[in-house]
């Protein structure tokens, strides 16, 4: 029995007084009274409705409140049509060895604190493999199809089973009916039909299966669902026996994920089109005496305004000092005239996340000495970007700005000794990019289809072994980079990156 009615109304007056305070902040006092009283209205009108749905189902819930009340209604399954993820479950198949299995869980809820969870994210695996982006799922490919119970299958999809409470607080889930329908999965199972199923993995040469970051135990608040699949999972796979692979899964996905389908191709684009608007909009907008969260505040609206459902990593915004810190994220910091700032974002758009870096001067004119760095960083990432070609080795781009990158330093006398370049230049110049920002991939030969990124950069702390005039300069400059039968092409060539064309641009 749910207990909401004393709990809620207890709830509501905490909420009023911790959402009166942040509205007070934003719109001031006098506007404070009448917003209360509103929303305590709603929440009353809310507990209400729980109080007298509390033993209802899920098809009385439905009935009852109307669709439009839920957010998620399309359950974002527009991103990609279940054609695609039903092909990428048979390309698995078709590279997995005879007699095997593979079991993908989706992500759990992580929580943040108290009864307050962490947005949820989907283990990109699991969203390439099905399309659902919901938590409380488990996915088994096998290579034959196989007898089960009363019914011949080559995949099985279990899923959290729809909940009308969950669902009044947290909106609609997909439910195994319309999973059946909107994922193309002919056999998909409540979460808690687990166990009804007698598998025998022994029987199979190989159970891939990938230990990912998710601990079984994360998964505090949902116990009953993730928690007993995984559980009884662990529980009935013994990894110590000799058929129970961990490695190979994870080759299989970063084969098939290095090589983009055009429609993915198209998302990525869609993110990369929103991220170059938004380094737009701040470049047009900054100046000194800002701070770096007013910057992240730029980009990240713009992010959300365009359609984007989130940052695809936490916006590094380091002004000064900071811009010589490669993940810096705290971006709390002032903006101050003479300083450059690094910009590294990315939008995520339907699960796929662009990742571009531009440098620019807080007060939009570059000093003699930035303008020495920013053009070696820029000829090394032009010379990678040349050298992004198939057949090339993924690391090729790499081999090449480095030594633009040495070449420059040397000669500007910024380090004596050649490898003295790792103290400025610590990083490489590429990562795959996809459904995760550093997507994952064998690092072999380049090949059409894969987008990777050429982010060369250069970095001189205060205090550092050189004449002072370069300290605190940091640059970096990143582009997204499609690789093509006869070349590539720069996905995020959106947005300049040339020292006339930033000048120009902020001077407007
Ligand atoms: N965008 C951050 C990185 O590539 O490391
Ligand atoms: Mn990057």
């Amino acid at each position: 029995m749910y207990v909401t009615c004393d709990w809620l109304f207890y709830y509501v007056g905490n909420i009023n007084v911790q959402h009166s305070f942040s509205i007070y902040r934003m719109i001031g006092h006098a506007d404070v009274t009448s917003f209360s009283i509103r929303f305590i209205a709603r929440l009353l009108a809310m507990g209400l409705l729980l109080c007298s749905t509390e033993l209802m189902s899920a098809q009385e819930v439905d009935s009852v409140v109307p669709e439009t009340h839920f957010p998620n209604t399309d359950f974002e399954t527009k991103a990609l049509n279940m054609e695609f993820h039903a092909k990428k479950r048979e390309d698995l198949r078709s590279i997995m060895p005879e007699n095997s299995v593979a079991i993908v869980f989706s992500n759990s809820i992580k929580n943040r604190s108290n009864d307050v969870d962490f947005e949820f994210h989907q283990n990109p695996n699991f969203f390439y493999l099905t399309g659902l982006n919901e938590p409380h799922a488990m996915l088994v490919v096998f290579k034959e199809e196989q007898r089960i119970e009363s019914f011949d299958s080559k995949e099985i999809l279990f899923i959290q089973p729809r909940d009308s409470m969950k669902e009044i607080w947290s909106g609609k889930t997909m439910g195994v009916d319309r999973a059946r329908e909107l994922l193309g999965v002919k056999y998909v199972f409540g979460s808690g039909m687990f166990t009804e199923f007698d598998f025998d993995f022994y029987k199979f040469d190989k159970v891939f299966y990938t230990v990912d970051h998710t601990s079984i135990t994360d998964d505090v608040n949902n116990r009953r669902d993730l928690f007993s699949l995984k559980k009884h999972f662990v529980q009935m796979l013994d990894t110590t026996k000799r058929n129970v692979d961990l490695y190979m899964l994870r080759e299989f996905m970063a084969t098939l994920r290095e090589v983009k389908e055009p429609e993915e191709v198209a998302l990525l684009r869609k993110a990369i089109e929103i991220t170059c608007g938004a380094q737009h909009d701040l470049m047009a907008k900054l100046n000194p005496g800002m701070y770096e969260y007013e910057a992240e505040a730029i980009i990240e609206y713009a992010f959300k305004f365009q359609g984007a459902e989130s940052p695809g990593f936490p916006s590094i915004i380091g002004g000064g000092k900071n811009s010589c810190i490669l993940h810096y994220t705290s971006n709390r910091d002032e903006l101050k005239d003479g300083d450059l700032l690094v910009v590294d974002i990315g939008a995520e758009y339907h699960n796929y996340s662009a990742d571009i870096t531009r440098t620019f001067p807080v007060n939009g004119k570059f000093t003699e000495e930035q303008k020495i760095i920013y053009q070696i960083v820029l000829d090394a990432q032009v010379a990678g970007i040349a050298a992004c070609q198939k057949g090339n080795k993924f690391w090729a781009p790499n081999e090449v700005a480095t030594k633009i990158i040495i070449r420059g330093l040397v000669e500007n006398r910024v380090i004596k000794k050649r490898m003295d370049y790792r103290k400025y230049f610590m990083h490489g110049t590429s990562h795959y990019l996809g459904l995760d920002v550093h997507d994952i991939g064998l690092n072999g030969s380049l090949a059409p289809g894969n987008v990777l990124t050429v982010e060369p950069g250069i970095y001189i702390p205060k205090g550092s072994d050189c004449d002072p005039k370069w300290w605190n300069i940091g640059i970096r400059i990143e582009d997204d980079i499609l690789i093509t039968e006869d070349g590539h092409e720069i996905l995020s060539d959106c947005i300049p990156k040339t020292i006339i064309e930033i000048e120009y641009l902020m001077a407007k």
